[in-house]
């Protein structure tokens, strides 16, 4: 008979779902759902710190078992599964938590992880446990964005050159780490060489930790190619991204509609993205199964992640040193230990040398 395996949620969700910018997306329930919709999995408990918020994903799901705190939840019911649908700077606690009671699939949330020092701690966890960690990039498995990868790597608008994007009103990491992550994909996940990164930061903050108002991020990839993203401004009018290539471009609309523009005319292709949401989130479930059976680490799976994760922190930490940083991360940059938007929200705070006191 198949094994059946335990899951649970550490972050169940906000009460009333808000879709706005620093939290209240409900994630959790998105993961419930697809563990529910898996016939290998049942969902037997939940952690949140707000009674609130737990006791209505419980009545929602039909999870019998509540917990305020995550670690009692993990001793007393040792989960095989674990999602992690808290904010970053709780991941890494959880994460290792998770591992140490014995879960041998964790399905964590973006942006992964607040440093490289926690990112090097958790490559080191995973190794040592066994634990098989995947992080919810599900935009990998989205049709508009597999055929843009097809069409740009196979010829059709000549050599790649270069992927950009801007998200209006968002930042680099909460939403910005998906389009950093597809830009990765679009280039065969090949390593980035360099990263430069420049950021506004104030005072805002989301999801538990500073947010920049405004930032980007400009890198190469091994054997060329470039990404360009902006944080902050939207780039392109109604295109949430664009692959340019020697001999045209190739645009996504939405995540629906891909554009394809050369010298020969305009072709557009159209694929249904609603529908394709809950069938990824339960194929992200399931691949995780698969690898913890003995299959292959998915393409969301930790030792690929770890690189779209040292992708968004190196942009953050070109902007924190006034630097180009160069992958992979080494010397002082590698030794940063806290979420480095922290870092430039208490440098803005601090007066600087030479620049008088009227600093807005
Ligand atoms: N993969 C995706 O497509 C996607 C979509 C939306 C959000 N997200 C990410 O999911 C994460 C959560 O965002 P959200 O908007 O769903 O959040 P949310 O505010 O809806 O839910 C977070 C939950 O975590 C709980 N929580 C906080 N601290 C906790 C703790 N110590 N222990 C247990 N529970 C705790 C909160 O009470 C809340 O219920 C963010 O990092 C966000 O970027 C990912």
């Amino acid at each position: 008979m198949e094994k059946k395996y335990t899951a649970a949620i550490i972050g169940a969700g906000a009460l009333v779902g808000s879709g706005k910018k620093g939290g209240g997306h409900q994630i959790g329930y998105t993961h419930a759902a697809a563990y529910q919709g898996q016939p290998r999995v049942k969902l037997v408990a939940v952690a949140d710190i707000h009674a609130e918020n737990r006791h209505a994903f419980q009545q929602k799901f039909g999870v019998e078992k509540g917990f305020t705190d995550y670690r009692v939840l993990l001793r007393e019911c040792r989960p095989d599964l674990v999602s992690i649908c808290t904010y970053v700077g709780l991941h890494h606690e959880m994460i290792i938590s998770a591992a140490r009671a014995g879960a041998k699939g964790i399905f964590c949330e973006k942006p992964f992880i607040t440093s490289p020092v926690a990112l090097a701690d958790v490559q080191r966890q995973a190794q040592e446990t066994g634990v098989k960690i995947t992080v919810a990039h599900i935009r990998r498995h989205l049709p508009a964005f597999i055929r843009a990868k097809e069409l740009y790597q196979s010829g059709a608008v000549g050599q790649p050159l270069m992927c950009i994007g801007g998200i209006a009103g968002w930042d680099l990491s909460e939403c910005g780490s998906h389009w950093l992550d597809m830009f990765r994909f679009f280039h065969h996940d090949r390593p980035v060489r360099w990263v430069f990164g420049q950021a506004r930061v104030r005072s805002l903050r989301g999801y538990g930790h500073a947010m920049e108002d405004h930032a980007v991020a400009y890198f190469e990839f091994d054997g060329g190619g470039k990404g360009i993203l902006d944080g902050g401004m939207a780039m392109n009018g109604p295109w949430t991204m664009t692959l340019v290539g020697t001999e045209g471009t190739i645009r996504i609309q939405r995540e629906d509609t891909v554009v394809l523009d050369t010298v020969t005319g305009r072709k557009t292709e159209t694929f249904p993205a609603d529908g394709a949401y809950i069938y990824i989130w339960r194929k992200m479930v399931s691949d995780l199964i698969d690898w913890i059976e003995g299959g292959a680490e998915p393409v969301t799976g930790l030792t690929n992640m770890a690189q779209s994760a040292e992708l968004n922190l190196a942009a953050y930490i070109s902007a924190l040193r006034g630097d180009r940083i160069d992958l992979p991360l080494s010397g002082a940059a590698a030794a940063i230990d806290q979420w480095p938007v922290e870092l430039l929200a208490q440098r803005h705070r601090l007066p600087r040398k030479n620049e008088g006191s009227g600093r807005k």
